[in-house]
């Protein structure tokens, strides 16, 4: 009985334990499935709280490509999210590998659109490279402001607005658009047989050249000086003596006045009629008076001044005789490659009828100019020349 009591007592022990067993795994695995529950929840807020933030901050940056600052008032600093827009709502889509704010990159160009573009537009337009409209689309007009405004800003002119082109608009450094000089009007004078006046082709006393415009409309001051405020000459001339005294500053060789440029049939016939009055009145005869004045000045409507082509150049640094100056040595060198030629030198007095004018300056275009530089002829040898070899 004892073992049998024995096996009873072994049995009943047994059985507790494994019941004892049974009720704490079933204990511990509740309380697990508890746990891992909680767990998921913990975890299920913060990824609702991420994905949340995440749009707030999309909306955000949709906002901030809606209403960007206001030009120039610290625009440079904000950031502005930008076309391609369907990145933008990737961006919105996708969250952030960080809970960082936004990128900040800006990026406008060729068919960008909305408010960013306008106040890239407006602050274009405030600076001058733009005209027209600010309609919020980036279309070619603003293409080529902001490669103009990039140029002129050391920037790569690509066209395209990035962080660099950003911050540059509405930095310190922005400057209004400097305009270019106008191009130079072209009217054939260059291109055509130089027109010829001198005693045996006059021109008649109401002919007036074409093109004449005022000299101080087109050379400032800080290039040469003008003996007369109202003088005037062929555009296409002034603008090609424009260019010669440039490259002559930009040699070092300035102080430029411009003594004479275009005279009408009157100013010729008064500055003959003076010089003729002067001789008179040192003594000479008439015809001496006259004869002496023809060496030096043209009679009315045989002056090439009357061509609106040709221009008196003197130096105001220097009181020396021009032929003694840096700038006549300057020009000697280079007027040809101008299209000016030094009209009347003492070597072809025989030919031109007049003493040498190292001040005389005429315009007949760099290909004439050139031809007449490397043969050493004067305008009336030449025009010969061209017509024999025509
Ligand atoms: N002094 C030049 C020749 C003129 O009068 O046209
Ligand atoms: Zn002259």
């Amino acid at each position: 009985m004892r073992t049998r009591n024995g096996n009873n007592t072994v049995f009943l022990v047994t059985a507790l334990a494994l019941a004892a067993l049974a009720a704490f795994l079933w204990i511990f695995s509740a309380a697990k499935g508890r746990e891992y529950r909680a767990e998921a929840a913990v975890t299920a807020v913060p990824t609702a709280t991420v994905h949340a933030v995440n749009l707030v901050s999309a909306a955000a940056a949709l906002s901030a490509a809606e209403t960007p600052s206001p030009a120039g008032t610290g625009a440079a600093d904000a950031p502005m999210y930008v076309t391609p827009a369907p990145a933008a709502f990737a961006a919105a889509e996708t969250p952030a590998p960080t809970a960082s704010p936004a990128p900040t990159a800006v990026y406008l160009a060729s068919g960008s659109a909305g408010e960013g573009v306008r106040t890239l537009q407006q602050r274009l337009r405030e600076l001058g490279f733009l005209e027209g409209e600010a309609d919020g689309q980036f279309g070619k007009a603003t293409k080529a402001a902001v490669v103009l405004f990039q140029k002129q800003h050391g920037l790569d002119a690509d066209g395209i607005v990035g962080e660099k082109t950003w911050t540059t608009l509405f930095g310190d450094s922005a400057h209004a658009m400097e305009t270019t000089p106008t191009p130079a009007p072209f009217h054939g004078v260059a291109e055509s047989v130089p027109i010829l006046v001198n005693r045996q082709h006059p021109v008649g006393s109401d002919w007036v050249p074409e093109h004449l415009v005022y000299i101080a409309d087109v050379i400032p001051s800080s290039v040469a000086v003008l003996a007369d405020s109202k003088a005037q000459g062929v555009s296409e001339a002034v603008y090609a003596l424009k260019t010669m005294l440039e490259a002559a500053i930009a040699d070092g060789v300035g102080h430029w006045k411009i003594r004479e440029a275009y005279r009408t049939y009157d100013a010729q016939k008064r500055i003959f009629n003076n010089y003729v009055n002067k001789y008179l009145e040192d003594g000479r005869s008439r015809s001496s008076a006259i004869s002496a004045t023809r060496q030096t000045v043209a009679d009315p409507g045989t002056s090439e001044h009357h061509t609106g082509l040709a221009f008196d150049l003197n130096a105001t640094n220097t009181s020396d005789a021009f032929v003694d100056t840096a700038q006549y040595v300057w020009l000697v060198r280079h007027c040809w490659e101008y299209g000016f030629i030094i009209r009347y030198t003492d070597e072809k007095e025989d030919v031109t009828g007049f003493l040498g004018e190292e001040w005389h300056y005429r315009y007949v275009g760099v290909e004439h100019a050139r031809k007449m530089h490397e043969t050493g002829m004067c305008l009336e040898e030449y025009l010969e020349w061209l017509g024999a070899a025509e």
